[in-house]
């Protein structure tokens, strides 16, 4: 059988929480392949807010087995954060997730260096969750970094203290900035117990056999497309490849094994962070989509940038992706919109229109909206998309057609089965 992968189109929060948790029990096995904690994932199970972060969304369904890949990195502390969440409502989670061995570790002393960096680059900040992602992955490519697999090693004590010693050299470049090692190093270690408790192996030859056993996966990225270290608005950016190459590197399974790729857009764009957003709304639109959206980070509750969906951007993302299938979510939050636009051209600074993504995404001067009339009622409850208001479909052929992608999910609540299915 194969790999399906489901992934972010835009700046990540797409709802892929959401959609993995629904698709979930159609799957033998569930992976995450990238990002660490800097991940939120929202899911509602019996009406109870859940927010995953390192653990993959399909846990919620029986029998699923749920894998943390070597793409992805770990903050033992905010682990055994959620394991303790998630224990009262699965009862078998310790026989249904495994974790590579290969899985970076993120220490307490990463998670200073991203707040020194940060705090150290004023204006020009990234707008990190400052969760230590890029510290922890610049020490796994500068062949530094220390992985799950040596928490069994007899030397890990001595191994961890030479990487926190380099971490304390690096910081002194940086200005101050407040951060108890002692307090956060305390946790970390005793967090360390649970993680020990964790199925650990090698994921490559398990997820290989599960395969050639005909079982089925299904991938699981973090953040988006534009926030791909290579193929995002770079500085603005994350760490890892979020796209689907990211899958094989992640994971450890070939290119030839991936077959359905899903992506999730929103209705509408959001961006959290700093970084160039040209369909970005500042004013009274930009803050409707904001509270009828409720676009408040998962993980930082920062609020959320909002804009029009961006043809330009997801056209890309698609392109890059392989998409075979594409899921819309949060077509509510324009329910009483009266109007609603799409982004379908750039005019950059030296007045040049154009519809590819230029290298520097900052300077575009302005963008060429097409506009919709809205639907204006209620969409919830309709389960096909023939019985969806005119303009509604009307706004979505114009995605379909100008995307050249099929529309295969429609999301229209944050609820597990809030979902029309085409
Ligand atoms: P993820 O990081 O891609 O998993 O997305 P987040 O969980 O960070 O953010 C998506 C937010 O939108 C969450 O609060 C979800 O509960 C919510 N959500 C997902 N799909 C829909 C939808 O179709 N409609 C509405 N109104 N909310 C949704
Ligand atoms: P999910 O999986 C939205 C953004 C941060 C920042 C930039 C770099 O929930 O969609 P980092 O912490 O990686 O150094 O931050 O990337 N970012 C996300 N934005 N959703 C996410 O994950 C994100 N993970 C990172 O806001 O701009
Ligand atoms: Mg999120």
């Amino acid at each position: 059988m194969a790999v399906d992968v489901l992934l972010g189109l835009q700046w990540g929060d797409e709802g892929k929480g959401k959609i993995v948790d629904y698709l979930a029990n159609k799957y033998d096995v569930v992976c995450r392949f990238q990002g660490g904690p800097n991940a939120g994932h929202t899911l509602y199970i019996n009406d109870k807010k859940l927010v995953l972060h390192t653990i993959p969304s399909g846990v919620f369904r029986e029998n699923v087995i749920n894998v943390i890949g070597n793409g992805v990195v770990l903050d033992p502390t905010t682990f055994a954060k959620e394991l303790d969440n998630i224990n009262p409502i699965v009862s078998d989670l310790h026989d249904r997730l495994i974790i590579s061995e290969k899985t970076h570790l993120i220490l307490p002393t990463h998670r200073w260096i991203d707040l020194a960096s940060e705090n150290a680059k004023g204006k020009q900040k990234i707008g990190s969750t400052l969760r230590g992602i890029g510290p922890c992955y610049m020490d796994k490519t500068g062949r530094n970094g220390l992985r799950v697999g040596d928490l069994f090693r007899s030397n890990f004590e001595h191994l961890y203290k030479s990487l926190k010693e380099k971490h304390l050299q690096f910081i002194k470049q940086f200005p101050d900035v407040e951060f108890d090692l002692k307090d956060q190093e305390e946790n970390w270690m005793n967090s360390l117990a649970q993680l020990r408790q964790m199925q650990v192996k090698d994921i490559t030859y398990f997820l290989n056999k599960k395969l050639n056993e005909g079982k089925s996966i299904l991938a699981e990225g973090a953040q988006g497309t534009m926030l791909d270290v290579d193929f995002g608005t770079y500085p603005y950016v994350t760490s890892s490849n979020t796209i689907t190459a990211g899958v094989c590197t992640g994971l450890g399974v070939a290119p030839s094994s991936i077959n359905k790729v899903i992506g999730i857009a929103k209705a509408y764009c959001t961006r959290v962070g700093s970084g160039p957003f040209p369909s970005e709304l500042l004013e009274e639109t930009g803050d409707r989509l904001r509270k009828e959206g409720n676009e408040f980070g998962s993980t930082t509750g920062r609020a959320r940038r909002c804009g029009w969906l961006d043809m330009i951007q997801l056209k890309y993302s698609i392109m890059i992706n392989g998409v075979t299938d594409l899921c819309i979510t949060k077509m509510d939050v324009m329910n009483n919109f009266e109007t609603v636009s799409i982004t379908d051209a750039y005019v950059m600074d030296n007045n040049e229109v154009t519809n590819e993504l230029p290298y520097d995404l900052s300077a575009v001067k302005e963008v060429k909206n097409q506009d919709f009339q809205g639907w204006q009622s209620n969409i919830q409850g309709i389960n096909s998309f023939e019985a969806l208001p005119e303009q509604a479909r009307n706004f979505l052929n114009a995605i379909e057609s100008l995307s050249k992608t099929k529309i295969s999910y429609l999301s229209y609540g944050p609820g597990r089965d809030e979902l029309i299915i085409r």
